[in-house]
């Protein structure tokens, strides 16, 4: 009986103590080890794909409504369903669909949080970055990184759409976002037309005089017609069993990814072909740039057909699958393996 009241006491000072802590601002981690430490990353995002044939009309109307001088950027955000009120479509990662109309210029700017685009549909759309313009066609992988002034326009006569992917969840967690726009809406060209492809674009061949020691790839475009030849000419034979033939846009100087905090994969299934299933500490965006197929994400079909993006949560199990019987798939994804690593995060495992 005295053992019990003594207990009953004990209970209420722990309760009178854990209630009163709030008003020096501390916590009692006992209470909250578990939640803290878990046994293995568990992610908010959710996986999610975006169909193109949806997505498309919505962004052409959005080229009726606003203007790309009025939007700055004119683009739709892709949001993740389970990460509420920030802007993000994994908890690391951005991806939105920008569309440029003919004659428009998206004016000039810079930022903190680095970019990529993939584009996915017209040609004569171009970037400028630090003065070096740049042709875009469809599939042409392109780079504006941290900090760099960037200004994209249009001398097409048909609309341009591109993927846009930018570590802006990371960098906002990281609280290093700073923006800066032009004094002008267009900035001048100081160097030849598509120049880091003359200077690093050449597979294996580097300039003498000259090695970028930026942290970014110092080749700021990769053509879709290299690019598509590089991995269709790739044999499937040894293929990876979890990925099928996949190839890195990497830093030519270093053999790094192109950007320090994104790393960007092109990969090809070739017809009927299912991947293992796997799982690994980054997330990723997918698009898919040829050919139908599938993913299983944590046991869930996300069906893809060209331009449809979808979101990969991290350390969730998933595999790709081809669903032609004739014709070869490719995907463009682009993941934080970079930053994963760099900090020793990096997990990869086979079911
Ligand atoms: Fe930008
Ligand atoms: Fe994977």
């Amino acid at each position: 009986m005295e053992e019990t009241r003594r207990s009953e006491t004990l209970i209420n000072a722990v309760e009178d103590y854990l209630s009163g802590l709030g008003q020096y601002n501390v916590g009692p981690l006992w209470k909250f080890l578990r939640q803290a430490l878990t046994p293995e990353p568990k992610s908010q995002a959710r996986p999610h794909l975006w169909r193109w044939k949806e997505l498309r009309p919505q962004l052409l109307r959005a080229g009726e409504l606003v203007s790309a001088a009025e939007a700055e950027r004119r683009v739709l955000m892709l949001l993740n369903p389970g990460i509420e009120g920030r802007i993000a479509t994994t908890h690391t990662l951005y991806g939105g669909l920008q569309l440029i109309l003919p004659g428009e210029v998206a004016a000039t700017h810079r930022h903190t949080p680095n970019a990529l685009r993939f584009i996915m549909e017209g040609e004569g759309a171009y970037t400028v970055v630090d003065g070096e313009k740049m042709t875009m066609s469809f599939g042409d992988f392109v780079l504006t990184p941290n900090w760099t002034w960037h200004d994209h326009g249009s001398e097409s006569s048909t609309p341009v759409v591109w993927l846009d992917g930018l570590d802006i969840p990371l960098a906002t967690m990281l609280e290093g976002i700073f923006f800066e726009p032009f004094t002008q809406e267009a900035q001048s060209l100081t160097k030849p037309l598509n120049n880091s492809v003359a200077e690093y674009g050449k597979s294996g061949l580097l300039p003498t005089w000259q090695r970028s020691t930026a942290s970014h790839s110092p080749l700021l475009k990769y053509a879709w017609t290299e690019a598509r030849e590089a991995i269709m000419s790739l044999s499937l034979a040894a293929a990876s069993p979890s990925d099928g033939a996949m190839l890195e846009y990497v830093n030519p100087v270093t053999g790094g990814p192109s950007l320090p905090t994104m790393a960007s994969f092109l990969q090809r299934l070739k017809p009927g072909q299912k991947t293992e299933t796997h799982r690994h500490s980054v997330s990723a965006i997918y698009l898919a740039v040829e050919g139908h197929g599938r993913t299983i994400i944590d046991g869930k079909a996300y069906e893809w057909a060209p331009g449809d993006v979808f979101c990969l949560p991290t350390w969730q199990w998933h595999a790709h699958e081809n669903l032609s019987a004739s014709t070869d798939a490719i995907l463009f994804s682009f993941t934080d393996a970079p930053v994963m690593k760099a900090f020793n995060l990096y997990r990869e495992q086979a079911l």
